[in-house]
């Protein structure tokens, strides 16, 4: 198969994706092994893309969701390759949107009854006192927006409602979004990765994940954590994994995830689960990334093995070129009859 990674190589971004040129070449070598022509397409431009729809290849793998273009709209990947009729990994441009806004994904989820922290949005100055607040402390703040620990850190732990309005305030600043408060969910954390076979088939990598305990005694997987990579990923025990694995699954099916994804879940301090994002180009850093070190942790899986389970489905989608002209001479076929 001719395949090609697209992406724009856009490392300053806040959002998920395969990660930096290295995770990409990661992802291109490994599909090579696999025997496949695979090649990496950096797009900066709508030209770009162009190019790579003039060359029809079998697939395009999206190690990002869009493109971001100066002064103007976001092209998304997938809805530019889904235009143009050429199969592409992954969600589509509707469910992609739950893994760029955590507002919409909680809102869906909520609704189809799957637990989520509960939550409420804040801009600087909305709140007065913390009489107005819609639940009090301890509460949780970050970026509706952002991924990788962007804007999370030990000052997201808020106990007091100066130190709410401080970080409402630097986030704002920030990101000059709304900002996402949630309840505070003391317990342990947990990522999941899941592959959808083309048969439907869900193979689940769950492992809990350590970060690093603060100085202020918090253990919080903000950015620098994760760009230090000082948390430890564990494999979990018989008794807990059921309900981390099930709630993720029931996220992925109703937020109408394809593919692949990686759904994070945190526990109260009950040991309660609750969604907490979903990561739906998740890194694929050979070495470092959660995704690959969860399905080899979790079930063993080398990296070749991850790869070539998230093709399956990709190119069950592929129809094979011999099968599109035979189907075309048929159209035209039927056309000439009329
Ligand atoms: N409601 C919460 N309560 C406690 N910790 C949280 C909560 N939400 C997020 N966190 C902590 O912040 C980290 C990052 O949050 P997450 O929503 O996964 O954002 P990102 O997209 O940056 O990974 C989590 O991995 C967890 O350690
Ligand atoms: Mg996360």
């Amino acid at each position: 198969m001719r395949i090609e990674i697209i992406t724009s190589l856009n490392s300053g971004s806040k959002e998920t994706g395969f990660g930096s040129h290295l995770a990409c070449v990661n992802v291109v070598e490994s599909m090579e092994r696999m025997g496949h022509m695979a090649t990496l397409s950096i797009c900066t431009s709508l030209n770009d893309l162009d190019n790579v729809s003039k060359r029809k290849p079998d697939l395009v793998v999206l190690a990002e969701k869009y493109m971001p273009v100066e002064g103007g709209n976001d092209i998304w990947f997938s809805e530019y390759f889904s235009r143009k009729k050429i199969t592409f990994s992954g969600s589509s441009r509707e469910t992609l949107k739950y893994d760029s806004d955590k507002v919409s994904a909680k809102l869906h989820l909520r609704h189809a009854g799957i637990n989520t922290a509960k939550y409420f949005t804040a801009i600087p100055g909305q709140f007065h006192s913390e009489n107005d607040l819609p639940f009090l402390y301890p509460l949780f703040l970050k970026p509706t927006d952002a991924a990788n620990g962007n804007g999370i850190d030990d000052f997201s732990f808020v106990q007091n409602f100066g130190d709410f309005e401080a970080k409402v305030l630097s986030l704002y600043n920030l990101y000059r979004l709304p900002i996402l408060v949630e309840e505070y969910l003391g317990g342990r954390e947990f990522t999941v990765a899941i592959i959808e076979t083309d048969t439907g088939r869900m193979i689940t990598s769950a492992v809990e994940i350590i970060p690093p305990e603060s100085t202020e005694g918090l253990r919080i997987l903000g950015a620098e954590v994760k760009k230090l990579d000082t948390e430890s990923l564990k494999i979990i025990e018989e008794n807990d994994i059921k309900n981390i694995v099930n709630l993720a699954i029931e996220a992925f099916i109703s937020l109408g995830v394809r593919g692949f994804g990686r759904i994070d879940v945190k526990m109260d301090d009950n040991g309660k689960c609750y969604f907490m994002e979903a990561n739906l180009v998740p890194g694929m850093n050979l070495g470092t990334s959660y995704f690959p070190q969860a399905c080899k942790i979790a079930n063993g899986m080398s990296y070749d093995k991850v790869i070539s389970l998230m093709l399956e489905e990709c190119l069950s989608r592929v129809i094979p070129k011999s099968m599109l002209a035979n189907s075309q001479s048929i159209e035209n076929r039927s056309l000439q009859m009329h």
